[in-house]
């Protein structure tokens, strides 16, 4: 079911100074700022060969990454996106083994325009898992 690696999602408290490590530091090529209304953050994405980098602050009030950075001052990773062929799928057969997922259980559209869900850092070590339709 599971696929490529999409992204690493990293929250920073600055996306300024982020921004700046990531290009000063890696020579990075990253991308402008976005807004994310619907999803109260802004992001900026970092192409690698392999992979994408997003980097993720907080946008307007009540947005659902606010907690972690009170948790996280510094910042930290956030999730981790896997792609899968069909989401719909991956969710039956997820739910049907215990998994959890994240809100009301309904598959959204995602930061990227694509369809995906969110599953429960309970049963998955820990960590915040994105699954998205590619
Ligand atoms: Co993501």
């Amino acid at each position: 079911m599971i696929g490529r690696l999409n992204h690493i999602a990293i929250v920073v408290p600055d996306l300024g100074k982020a921004t700046k490590q990531y290009e000063d530091l890696f020579g990075a090529v990253v991308s402008l700022p976005q807004n994310l209304d619907d999803h109260g953050v802004t992001v900026v994405f970092i192409e690698l060969p392999n992979t994408k980098i997003e980097l993720l602050t907080p946008l307007g009030i009540n947005s659902p990454i606010e907690k972690f950075l009170e948790r996280n001052p510094s910042g930290g990773i956030h999730h981790i996106c896997y792609e899968v062929a069909d989401i719909s799928k991956a969710k039956s057969v997820l739910i049907e083994k215990g998994a959890r997922i994240i809100g009301d259980g309904e598959v959204k559209i995602g930061a990227h325009g694509k369809p995906v869900i969110f599953l429960h850092p309970k049963e998955f070590n820990g960590t915040l898992i994105e699954l998205e339709e590619l």
